[in-house]
């Protein structure tokens, strides 16, 4: 016989009531039946699994029990309290499906859809030959030098040697800044550079001058009113026309290829004396002005190719720039970016390289 129960409380085990906890177990399948998203589910198993729900409370109850009822109601408690966490589960399972299922649909990525791309861009081709030519003089250990490109006209023509009245001044028509008199033009070459050099340093100087300049041509297939322009001078003791010409021998093999040679031709320019024409062998025919019989179209079958202007820098030039010229002497010399440019890639018209459609920049990669 077992004693008196003096625990037993029938108020507290009133959880552990059949009938009570039969109706636990349909509120707690309704409500999980009944969520339709995993929150709500959550919520479910708060209520029906959770430290306050009526199973779980029932099942604390147990310990009160006399131990002939426990076997009984433990094993009742413990079968809803299962039914409940298989439903839990079984709908958890399908919730995650559902939601599984509609990120697939949701985040479906078609790979076929055109997206509006932003056209790449290209560097113009008149910005790689200024850096490939400035490359290939810096890595002989010159200077970049720069100048403004509206330009005292004192240093655009006068120090240069063209004085007021000369013809030069006239051929390079000249765009001249307002007002009347101002002293001012628009650089109609990048010589002036040369001056302002002279003036700044003491030699030796080993500078290259790139640039824009700007004449009053009107844009045709050949002539731009706006170009640019590389200006090299050195002044060092001992300078001679040899050097000239070994430097731009030099110069035209790194940009047009090994083999490619240069010549001197007699012109005049009042800044050099003596001054000359540079030439250089037609890389495409090699020379002989003709490619499988026919007229080599890049030097028009002479086997040369005009590249600019040079010469020994004018005493009077040196003068002017505050140099001695009993102890200096230099060479400079004016070449053409657009020129280089129409000649080594066969562009026929200049609208072409002023444009700046993208189209045409894009054919050019980093080769020049
Ligand atoms: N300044 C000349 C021009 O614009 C080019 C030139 C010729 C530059 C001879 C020089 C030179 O330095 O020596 O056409």
């Amino acid at each position: 016989m077992s004693g008196p129960n003096t625990q037993y409380d029938p108020v507290e085990v009133a959880a552990l009531d059949p009938a009570a906890i039969d109706r636990a177990v349909e509120d707690a399948l309704a409500q999980i039946a009944a969520a339709t998203t995993l929150d709500q589910l959550k919520a479910a198993r708060t209520a029906h699994q959770g430290e306050k729900s009526p199973l779980a409370l029932a099942n604390r109850e147990i310990g009160a029990l006399p131990p002939s009822a426990k076997a009984e109601a433990g094993k009742r408690v413990g079968q809803a309290r299962g039914r409940v966490g298989h439903a839990l589960r079984e709908r958890q399972e399908e919730l995650e499906a559902e939601r599984d299922a509609r990120i697939l649909v949701e985040e479906t990525v078609d790979l076929t859809v055109r997206v509006p791309r932003r056209p790449l861009g290209a560097r113009h081709p008149v910005s790689l030959v200024s850096e490939r030519v400035e490359d290939i003089f810096v890595a002989m250990g010159w200077e970049i030098a720069e100048g403004p490109e509206i330009e005292a006209e004192w240093l655009n023509f006068d120090a240069l040697n063209i004085a007021a009245d000369h013809p030069a001044r006239q051929e390079q028509d000249t765009f001249f800044v307002d007002p009347p008199g101002s002293g001012l033009v628009l650089r109609t070459h990048t010589s002036p550079v040369q001056v302002r050099t002279m003036l700044e340093r003491r030699p030796p100087i080993y500078v290259l001058c790139p640039g824009k300049v700007f004449r009053t041509d009107d844009l045709d297939a050949t002539h731009t009113p706006v170009f640019h322009q590389f200006e090299g001078l050195v002044v060092d003791e001992g300078i001679t026309m040899a050097h000239l010409k070994g430097t731009l021998d030099a110069f035209v093999q790194r940009l047009f290829g090994a083999g490619v040679e240069t010549r001197l031709r007699p012109n005049y320019f009042p800044f050099t004396e003596p001054s000359a024409e540079i030439d250089c062998r037609c890389w495409v025919c090699g020379g002989s002005g003709t490619l499988g019989g026919v007229r080599c179209r890049t030097c028009g079958g002479t086997g040369w190719i005009e590249l600019g202007g040079s010469g020994m820098v004018n005493q009077r030039v040196l003068r002017a720039a505050g140099v001695d010229p009993g102890r200096y002497t230099g060479f400079a010399f004016g070449l053409g970016i657009e020129r280089s440019l129409m000649l080594r890639h066969n562009v026929a018209d200049m609208h072409d390289i002023v444009e700046g459609d993208v189209r045409f920049s894009r054919q050019f990669g980093m080769e020049i």
